[in-house]
């Protein structure tokens, strides 16, 4: 129908009769012309009707915002002093001689317009008009790029897109599954899969050496701006290829995606273990824009009169750990107040804190050159320490945690993001890394050991090692981390049977346990199954940093509330009784706190 679309129309089409289809975008009566603004996915074209042309002239008048139009019309360059240079059709606008109405439109719940702000609620739940917005359209566009640059990057390294199965079993990745009543089989469930895990470790198995999908996960878990029930990662799996090759060949599929659609050059990945993330940056995806690091202090607060510092410092399982602000004398006591409301949403119980006035006055005394809640419990010697350790200088802040490692850890973590992000601390906009030799296990609250990353990946070291120090030994894992954000992760996995068993028997999954949920997988690593590894990315993360979104919700087509129902068709809905019946499901009353 169209000849054009409109935001392709430059100065070289001037003189040339086009047809245009698409959307209203805008209306203007200027007193005897109406200017109608033409949208469609490429942009907006600026078209001029005139009273000489009774006809067209009469339907312009007529037509409303968000009405589907298709005109012709000739294209001519802008009156001097009219060209929008923020337009890419700026330079010119067309002169219209017919114009078709394809179909009306009501009046929009929300005007498509920027700056309009409408709650999240009524865009999702009219989702089919927010994503004519051209912010948002541009981010579809920018997904569509990823993925076929992701690709084209896959295929021409051997990789061969193969679909694994939606309806399946269990696949442990740590959440709760989404079950499926099977009618056939009635009392049994699919489960839908949290990642193509296990069907891409048979695939190596059955040989096809390098596997990759463009797979949709499900979770049912807590949400975040960063996760959805149902999203979407680039899974790849590999034979024969080490840790090292498959870090190196995955990283590059990244360097080049930013090279190539934002000319970013993201440079050389640095490691870091697990061990230095979680001690210097409290986090197993440290955002290393920002240059606070968390520094360890317990071995100083042994001996001291306050409690909440000496207890955790001899405390194996404790930590007591310092976090300098330079410049951050400043903060206020209302802003020291907030920030200590923020750390008691990971568990700490306050936040000390010294601001240091003038470091060459360390003694007792009124002139004392620190100032602070708990300065009085700390001994000269002490305070000398940590000015030294923390190398602070007259005017900066030193955070003070003290809990358990894991509660200082996620509480000074999250602060120095917090504070990165209030201050404007960011040294640099990119800074991706590898986090590697993640332990293989982690304790539970209920005293058992559960996997860190997921229980088929292969430990660093013998089957007999593992028993004898679950919690110590390392695993082959690595994540991508960029920005504070997981983008991917991974691991080689274990390819004997034996050693697969050591690890389920570990996890306290009992033998009659691992033949029922993962038979398959013991029979198929007995059957010829090679070294394998892999990872896989989160493509709605990947997007929404390149994109510089605030939530993966921007940058899906049709996402979930944080509730996980989608707005727009009322998902999840109840079923016919008919329905339920074939299924022999009898539904209990809803159990409402
Ligand atoms: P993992 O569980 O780390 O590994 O997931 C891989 C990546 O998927 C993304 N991701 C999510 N994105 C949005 N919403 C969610 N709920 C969500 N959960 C995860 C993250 C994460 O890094 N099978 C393994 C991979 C492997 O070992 O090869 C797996 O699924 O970006
Ligand atoms: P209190 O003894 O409760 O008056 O606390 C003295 C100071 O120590 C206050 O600034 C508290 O915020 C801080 N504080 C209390 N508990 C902790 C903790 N577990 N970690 C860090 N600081 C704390």
């Amino acid at each position: 129908m169209r000849s054009h679309y409109c935001g392709e129309l430059n100065a070289s089409n001037i003189s040339q009769e086009i047809t245009l289809c698409g959307w209203v975008h805008r209306r203007r009566d200027h007193g005897g012309v109406i200017f109608l603004d033409i949208r469609d996915r490429e942009g907006i074209t600026q078209v001029v009707f005139d009273p000489d042309r009774a006809e067209s002239f009469a339907i312009a008048d007529s037509v409303r915002n968000e009405f589907v139009v298709k005109m012709t019309g000739l294209v001519r360059a802008r009156p001097e002093g009219t060209v929008n240079p923020n337009m890419n059709t700026g330079e010119i606008e067309v002169l219209g001689t017919e114009l078709e109405i394809l179909n009306s439109a009501q009046t929009p719940p929300f005007q498509l317009d920027e700056n309009q702000t409408v709650g999240e609620d009524v865009r999702l739940k009219n989702r089919f008009i927010d994503l004519r917005r051209p912010e948002i359209q541009q981010k579809m566009r920018f997904r569509s790029k990823v993925t076929s640059v992701l690709r084209n990057y896959l295929d021409d390294n051997g990789f061969l897109d193969i679909e694994t199965p939606i309806l399946t079993r269990a696949t442990p990745e740590g959440a709760r599954d989404y079950l499926v009543p099977s009618r056939t089989q009635q009392g049994s469930f699919f489960a839908l899969p949290q990642s193509p895990q296990l069907f891409k470790q048979l695939l190596m198995v059955s040989g096809f050496d390098r596997y990759y999908q463009i797979a949709k996960c499900f979770r049912d878990e807590d949400l975040r701006a960063d996760r959805q029930p149902e999203f979407t990662q680039v899974d790849i799996e590999t034979s024969f290829m080490s840790e090292e090759q498959i870090m190196g060949m995955t990283e590059n599929m990244i360097v080049e995606l930013f090279k190539e659609l934002m000319d970013v050059d993201l440079g050389t990945f640095p490691r870091m273990p697990y061990s230095e993330a979680m001690e210097t940056y409290g986090s197993d995806k440290p955002d290393l824009r920002i240059p606070l690091t968390i520094v360890s202090v317990s071995d100083l607060m042994k001996d001291v009169d306050f409690k909440v510092f000496s207890g955790p410092a001899t405390d194996p399982k404790g930590r007591v750990a310092a976090l300098k602000v330079p410049g951050g004398n400043s903060l206020t006591r209302k802003q020291i107040d907030e920030y200590t409301k923020f750390v008691g949403i990971y568990g700490a119980k306050g936040l000390a804190y010294i601001k240091v006035n003038d470091k060459t006055k360390l003694e007792d005394g009124d002139d004392c050159g620190l100032q602070s809640p708990i300065v009085k419990f700390l001994p000269v010697a002490v305070r000398e320490a940590i000015v030294a350790r923390l190398d602070a200088q007259d005017g900066d802040l030193i955070f003070f945690g003290a809990d358990s490692a894991k509660v200082v850890n996620e509480a000074l973590g999250a602060l120095r993001c917090k504070l990165g992000e209030d201050m404007d601390l960011y040294t640099c906009k990119w800074a991706p890394l590898w986090v590697v030799d993640f332990p293989m296990f982690e304790e539970t609250s209920d005293g058992g050991i559960t996997a860190i990353h997921h229980p088929f990946t292969a430990p660093s070291c013998s089957p007999e090692d593992l028993k004898a120090n679950p919690l110590t030994a390392l695993s082959q894992a690595y994540d991508m981390v960029l920005n504070g954000t997981e983008l991917g992760g991974g691991s080689i996995r274990i390819h004997q049977s034996s050693m697969q068993e050591t690890v389920f028997e570990l996890l306290n999954i009992s033998k009659e346990e691992q033949e029922e949920k993962f038979g398959f997988l013991l029979d198929a690593l007995k059957f010829g199954a090679p070294p394998h590894g892999g990872l896989a990315f989160g493509l709605d993360r990947l997007v929404m940093l390149m994109t510089g979104s605030q939530s993966i919700r921007d940058v899906i087509a049709f996402p979930k509330t944080q509730s996980a129902t989608c707005l727009l068709t009322q998902a999840p809905g109840a079923v016919s009784e008919k329905q339920l019946k074939e299924l022999n499901i009898r539904v209990r009353k809803p159990v409402t706190e």
